[in-house]
């Protein structure tokens, strides 16, 4: 049988600071590590013919961390943005992100906005990064501009569209570092989708593991609430 390719694949990047801390580094380089898993494994997610792909890299609940550790998410961030320009470029990689953007400084706004111009006609894979991105956060946020819009009548096609970036849900879910929980990931658009759990930390996540998950994903029956 044909293998099916998930058209959206969506990551909760977890474990860095317990990857870090297995080997006596701190938690920022454990990041630093998982934006480098994520360079690889974005270039993989493409190479298979994945079309989505969203990753979970700050949650609105991550501004509790310590003020060094937030600060180095944000530096990651931006140079992620400055260093990874030409790459996606080269790949026609279209950037975009998902979250309160607002919320985040002014030179990383004016970052994001920029690298989401210049690649937006790109017609690649969609790396799109959640970040000071929360679920519960996101509906809320439709439903005020749904609010502002004095709309009388949604269904849920039409809620979609009021979401941070109106892309297909995804079909599968995958969670690094053998947690079982969705920690306020796209809780809207997660209804349907399969979850792929690995013990692995994010930093040691790699194609293998990708494929791993792809191939598990396929031995999935989606019922979407029907009988087969
Ligand atoms: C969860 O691991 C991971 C995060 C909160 C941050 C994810 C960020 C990256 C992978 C860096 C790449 C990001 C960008 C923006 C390019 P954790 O710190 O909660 O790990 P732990 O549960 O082991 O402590």
């Amino acid at each position: 049988m044909e293998l099916k390719i998930p058209n959206h694949i969506a990551i909760i990047m977890d474990g860095n600071g317990r990857w870090a801390k297995s080997k006596g580094l701190p938690r920022t380089l454990g990041h630093r590590e998982g934006a480098k898993t994520l360079r690889k494994i974005l270039t993989h997610a493409s190479q298979r013919g994945v079309k989505f792909l969203t990753v979970y890299a700050f949650s609105t609940e991550n501004w509790k961390r310590e003020k060094t550790e937030v600060d180095a998410l944000m530096f990651l961030f931006k140079s992620y943005i400055k260093n990874e320009r030409k790459n996606l470029m080269k790949n026609k990689v279209k950037f975009i992100v998902s979250g309160r953007v607002e919320g985040v400084s002014e030179g990383l706004l004016k970052e994001i906005k920029d690298l989401e111009k210049v690649t937006e006609n790109n017609e690649g894979i969609v790396l799109n990064i959640a970040f000071n991105y929360g679920g519960r956060a996101e509906i809320v946020d439709a439903i005020n501009k749904i609010i502002k819009e004095d709309k009388e009548e949604i269904t849920e096609e039409s809620f979609s569209k009021y979401l941070y970036n109106d892309i297909p849900d995804p079909e599968l879910v995958i969670r690094t570092s053998g947690e079982f929980r969705v920690s306020n990931f796209l809780l809207w658009q997660i209804a349907y989708s399969e979850f792929y759990i690995t013990n692995l930390y994010w930093p040691d996540f790699n194609e293998e593991a990708l494929d791993e998950a792809i191939d598990s994903y396929n031995k999935r029956e989606r019922r979407f609430g029907g009988i087969k």
